[in-house]
């Protein structure tokens, strides 16, 4: 549905986004996940219309984009980064001056928007002023400009940002319901976002695609190599010691800060030697579980194991495996 073929865009003297090539096919929800300024909302600008290419090619449901524009638009409901309201308008004048712009039927434009105040939740806000609406609700009406006419291709410049939790909830559960007759592509910098909402994810970094995959196996690269946070009760330097000689474990750190929190809360007392409490980040070695010899060296060594939890990977770890530890993952 949406075909993007060795993609450039140069701002002056910076490549935004720098030969990149992806499809989406029908009814995939796609996520485009990159740090600031990695080129994200360039190539949606130019997906929808919004700015012309250095090079390359971009189709959207077989129209192309620079060519057969006003075709491509028809079929694209587009929510930009920073959405644009006439602020004086009230929820429903909006909605409608969108859907005449937009060509929908003059005996549909009532029930479409109907649907669409109902499926973004702004039903009762449709006779308010937009200037007057808090910044979620905005974003809302915003979605609900996007999806007016219908559209098959849903193209969304971080949807949730600024919600608030509640909001991105409900948020999300739309686009979720979206997703099952559209197809999205969707930028975000909220990896649990991508897991909910997404079929593939796309990380894309300093103009180039890093990592082209699903969720799972994105999640994998990092937590393959199994990250782990340990609380003991012991001699730091002697526990610091045997978790280092089990071969398992690739790497340990101390993380004294949350000692120093704990005692500022008096959860603990300010003990050393043998009642000590630690916490250490363990890296094991890629693909192992190295729980089990982890318990029983500590048993051995009459270590009290108090917590043993896997560490949650975040969008961070993955950049920093993508960007650093694996340059190039396709
Ligand atoms: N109109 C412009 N003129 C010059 N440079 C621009 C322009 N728009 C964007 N850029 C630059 O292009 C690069 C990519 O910007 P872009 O907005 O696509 O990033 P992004 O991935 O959407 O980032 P963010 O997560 O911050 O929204 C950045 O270095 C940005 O400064
Ligand atoms: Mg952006």
């Amino acid at each position: 549905m949406i075909k993007v073929e060795n993609l450039s865009k140069r701002y002056t003297s910076v490549f935004a986004v720098d030969n990149i090539s992806f499809h989406v096919p029908g009814g995939e929800i796609l996520g485009f996940l990159g740090p600031n300024g990695a080129g994200k909302s360039t190539t949606m600008k130019i997906i929808t219309c919004f700015m012309p290419a250095t090079s390359g090619s971009v189709s959207v449901g077989g129209f192309d984009v620079f060519n057969d524009s006003i075709k491509a638009r028809r079929i694209i409901g587009y929510l930009p980064e920073n959405v644009p309201l006439y602020t004086d308008m009230r929820v429903n004048e909006y909605l409608l001056f969108r859907s005449k712009i937009k060509d929908v039927p003059r005996r549909e434009r009532k029930s479409k928007i109907g649907e669409c105040l109902d499926l973004c939740g702004i039903v009762n806000v449709q006779d308010q002023i937009i200037g007057t609406l808090s910044k979620g609700y905005r974003q809302r009406v915003g979605l609900a400009d996007a999806l007016v006419h219908d559209p098959k291709v849903l193209i969304l410049d971080e949807p949730t940002i600024g919600l608030d939790p509640n909001q991105i909830r409900q948020v999300r559960g739309i686009i979720k319901n979206l997703g099952e007759k559209r197809t999205v592509l969707l930028s975000t910098h909220i990896l649990p976002e991508v897991e909910m909402l997404c079929n593939r994810v796309i990380i894309i970094n300093k103009g180039k695609i890093a990592a082209e995959d699903t969720p799972a196996n994105l999640l994998d690269i990092v937590t393959a190599s199994s990250n782990l946070s340990l609380e003991i009760k012991g001699d730091s330097k002697k526990v610091e010691e045997v978790l280092k000689t089990i071969d398992d474990v690739e790497y340990v750190s101390n993380r004294i800060t949350a000692k120093r929190d704990l005692q500022k809360e008096k959860i603990l007392p300010n003990t050393s030697g043998k009642d000590e409490v630690n916490t250490f980040d363990i890296e094991c070695k890629k693909g192992v579980d190295a729980r089990e010899k982890i318990f029983n060296a500590m048993v051995q060594n009459k270590f009290i194991i108090l917590e043993m939890k896997k560490r949650a990977a975040s969008l961070e770890d993955i950049f920093y495996h993508i960007t650093t530890k694996e340059e190039g993952v396709r």
